[in-house]
């Protein structure tokens, strides 16, 4: 089946802060997207980056099909990565280039199970913190904890249940969300630790530890 990767990197970083965007730091002798592209590469026909407008002329790493501008939410960029995408593409992957330490396996377990016949496959890993629901400052549930999982990227799914899935203008923090609330059948792959989305600038070099 052809499947093809977006790469989200057109976030302002806020949170991490700096001069240099954070999705082109260097890392271990490369920018932080570039581990990503490169881990995608062995299980993908084609790969697009979204990157901010005002840096669509960077030079951007080899091994792209296509370089886009992102939106103002995360949502929004997907929706222009998506619209790259060739038609024929039959599993589409989503990955935040913010997570340099996903690795190879990783993108190949999640497109394995799409291809396996899930309308989606999201990395997920076991919740240690006990979650409650809050409302202005007070509890009001706790939750089941062996039911919670964290979810990461890279995130695959059948390319018709994500573009039905992003044809409205919707908002989420994954796309995964989108695809349930469609009726979509998402499975959980077994994600790991190491896979931190880069937020805070503390995280760099925890994910330069686990990647040296
Ligand atoms: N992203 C994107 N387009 C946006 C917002 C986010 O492509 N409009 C991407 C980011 O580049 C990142 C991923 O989505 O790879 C996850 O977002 P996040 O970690 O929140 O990154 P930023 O939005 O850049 O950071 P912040 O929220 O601190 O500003
Ligand atoms: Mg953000």
């Amino acid at each position: 089946m052809s499947t093809w990767c977006i790469h989200l990197a057109a976030g302002s970083g806020t949170r991490f802060g700096g001069e240099v965007p954070k999705q082109l730091l260097d890392l271990l002798g490369r920018p932080v997207y570039a581990w990503s592209v490169e881990a995608a590469a062995p299980h993908c026909d084609g790969q697009v980056l979204v990157v901010p407008a005002s840096l669509l002329d960077e030079p951007w790493t080899s091994g792209l099909d296509v370089v886009v501008a992102g939106g103002a939410a995360r949502s929004a960029s997907v929706r222009a990565g998506l619209a790259a995408v060739p038609a024929d593409a039959e599993v589409i992957v989503v990955h935040d280039a913010a997570r340099p330490a996903a690795g190879a396996a990783l993108f190949g377990a999640v497109i394995a199970a799409v291809r396996d016949g899930a309308d989606g496959a999201i990395p997920g890993v076991a919740v240690t913190d006990t979650i409650k629901r809050a409302i202005d400052g007070v509890v009001v549930a706790t939750l089941a904890r062996d039911e919670l999982i964290a979810v990461q990227t890279p995130q695959a799914f059948r390319a018709d249940a994500l573009r039905a899935a992003h044809a409205t203008a919707a908002d989420a923090t994954d796309d995964a969300a989108l695809v349930e609330q469609a009726g979509g059948r998402v499975v959980v792959v077994a994600g790991h630790l190491a896979n931190v989305k880069l937020t805070h600038a503390a995280d760099l070099p925890a994910i330069a530890d686990h990647l040296r």
